[in-house]
């Protein structure tokens, strides 16, 4: 699902963002990248989307090489791709029901089958009375519940966070956390970065182990 082999990026001279990776992590895996700040976690989760580009090596994602993709083609690869940001990222002058709904609407999906889609994630995630609501006048928990069923409702392939529970009170984080598990076990590959050492404690995951670029465990 996911390989790199010897993947180098560079955002200036000195500074190695990834510094010679190789892994695999293979279809229906849940895998944690963790690390200190800085060391490399959101620009792995980058040039998984095709955000950043690397400068050296190889990287198959999907079964499409990296280095050879069109701009053209990025897009239909980021349609099997799902992501979640620490800040939400939710379109605030749209509801809780439109920011699930838009998705759908960009792929074409009928309007009666988004409407269903839309109904039961939102059932799913225990926010549907929520739908009418609009982010900001949601606690940060329900937001980020509201993020993880925007970016799972067209089904995708993989699910990529970036410490999606960085902004969450320590109480909602299992909340979260559960939501990301239910993906995993419906056959979601997960890709989970973050830093919090309370998460990586209790679960029984692979944990991948960045340090200044480089996987040291
Ligand atoms: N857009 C950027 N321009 C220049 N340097 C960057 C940029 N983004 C990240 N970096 C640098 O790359 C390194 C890795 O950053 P990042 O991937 O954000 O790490 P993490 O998410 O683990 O904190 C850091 O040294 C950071 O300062
Ligand atoms: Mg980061």
């Amino acid at each position: 699902m996911i390989q790199m082999y010897d993947v180098h990026k560079k955002y200036t001279e000195n500074v190695e963002a990834l510094n010679g990776i190789n892994l695999k992590i293979s279809k229906g895996e849940f895998v944690f990248i963790t690390g200190p700040s800085g060391a490399g976690k959101t620009t792995f989760i980058k040039i998984i989307l095709g955000w950043e580009k690397i400068d050296r090596g190889q990287m198959i994602i999907n079964g499409i090489n990296m280095l050879k993709i069109k701009r053209s083609k990025l897009s239909f690869l980021r349609r099997n791709i799902g992501v979640v940001f620490q800040d939400f990222k939710l379109i605030k002058s749209r509801s809780v029901y439109d920011n699930i709904a838009f998705p759908q609407k960009v792929i074409g999906i009928p309007y009666k089958e988004i409407k269903r889609n839309t109904w039961e994630i939102l059932k799913n995630i225990g926010l549907s009375n929520k739908k009418d609501s609009f982010p900001l006048e949601l606690a940060g928990g329900e937001q980020q519940r509201i993020a993880i069923a925007r970016a799972l409702i067209n089904k995708p392939k993989i699910l990529l966070a970036d410490e999606p529970t960085g902004n969450i009170d320590p109480e909602m984080m299992w909340e979260i956390m559960k939501l990301f598990i239910k993906a995993n076990i419906n056959g979601t590959t997960v890709v989970f970065a973050t830093h919090n050492r309370d998460l990586l404690k209790t679960t029984k995951q692979r944990v991948i182990h960045l340090k200044k670029g480089k996987i040291v465990e």
